[in-house]
């Protein structure tokens, strides 16, 4: 069975932790691992803009000694013109791995049941992993262990981030707390999975309407932008309902006096947060960005290794 990388529980706690090993390791040493030396090919695939996503994949699979391949949808038979099945079968018999980001997870798991190269999710509406697995490198280079910190999400909690932050902290063992108005709580089946990962890990889920309450003592504050991509319609009336939930000064210092700020960004400076926030002294927001480059050259590597015997365009022949 191929392993792909989906959601952010399709890895264990302790792959999770392998996998931030090997991301330390690569950011040491950034030119050691070469898994792609042919040169190899990478399809990356974007329904939806980017930028870091973009250039952190691309540098990221050169750095690897492969290719990258950027298609954009819209450039391409993708997108309604043929299926994410049809495609992928096309793509396992020329390039090394499928990275994707698009709307509907659907798409992502159709992708994935119709190839033998391993599929990374490069953000979907649901989920945004390889953002976390950066997010989590961010974090244990500033504060150590991940496991038992208080992490405290505030904003959209039906939003990729937020979602991903309930499933790749319960699964690194920390206390999640998402604060959201109750129409924008996270799904309840997302929630159902973290808790049982909580279980696991010893890590701990709170689903809240309160910023101040979620933001008390907490070890992380993070927000996101409160119009994800998709939502651009319903900005005037997502801009009235998440006012309560920007994240200030006044915010920031409910929480632990150390407390980090992250932000996958692109921010919405004077919306989800201040300027005098994510300028301040306690944002890391400029490591976060870097460490999507280490974090995503990790999962390839690991990926690579898991599906050595499974991908028919890292072999010889077909
Ligand atoms: N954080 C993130 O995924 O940024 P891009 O949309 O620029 O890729
Ligand atoms: N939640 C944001 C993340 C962007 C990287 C979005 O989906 O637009």
């Amino acid at each position: 069975m191929t392993r792909h990388f989906l959601r952010d529980d399709d890895i264990t706690p302790a792959e999770q932790r392998q996998i931030l090993d090997l991301a330390v390791q690569l950011k040491r040493d950034r030119f050691q691992a070469k898994p792609l030396a042919g040169p190899q090919t990478v399809a990356v695939i974007f329904d939806k803009s980017s930028t870091r996503t973009r250039v952190s994949f691309a540098v990221g699979i050169a750095d690897l000694g492969g290719v990258p391949l950027i298609i954009s949808t819209a450039s391409s038979q993708l997108g309604g013109k043929e299926t994410a099945s049809d495609t992928a079968r096309v793509l396992e018999r020329q390039v090394a791995a499928i990275v994707w980001r698009t709307y509907a997870q659907a798409g992502l798991e159709e992708m994935a049941a119709g190839t033998r190269v391993p599929v990374v999710n490069a953000l979907s509406d649901d989920f945004h992993p390889c953002q976390l697995l950066a997010d989590f490198l961010t974090i244990r280079e500033h504060r150590g262990e991940l496991a038992g910190l208080t992490v405290a999400f505030l904003g959209d909690g039906r939003s990729n981030m937020a979602q991903s932050y309930l499933l790749a902290g319960a699964t690194a063992g920390m206390h999640v707390r998402v604060a959201s108005p109750a129409q924008y709580s996270p799904d309840a089946s997302v929630v159902a999975d973290a808790e049982r990962r909580a279980l696991e890990t010893g890590g701990s889920v709170a689903v809240l309407a309160d910023p101040a309450e979620a933001a008390a003592g907490a070890d992380v504050i993070v927000t996101d932008t409160w119009v994800s991509m998709g939502k651009e319609d319903e900005k005037a009336a997502r801009v009235k309902t998440f006012g309560d939930y920007q994240v200030d000064a006044a915010m920031m210092a409910r929480a632990k006096v150390d407390a980090l700020f992250l932000h996958c960004l692109p921010a919405d400076r004077g919306y989800e947060v201040t300027a005098e926030v994510i300028d301040g002294p306690q944002s890391v927001i400029w490591d976060e960005a870097e460490n999507r480059l280490h974090a995503q050259k990790a999962l390839l590597v690991w990926l690579f290794e898991q599906n050595e015997q499974t991908a028919p365009a890292r072999k010889a022949g077909f």
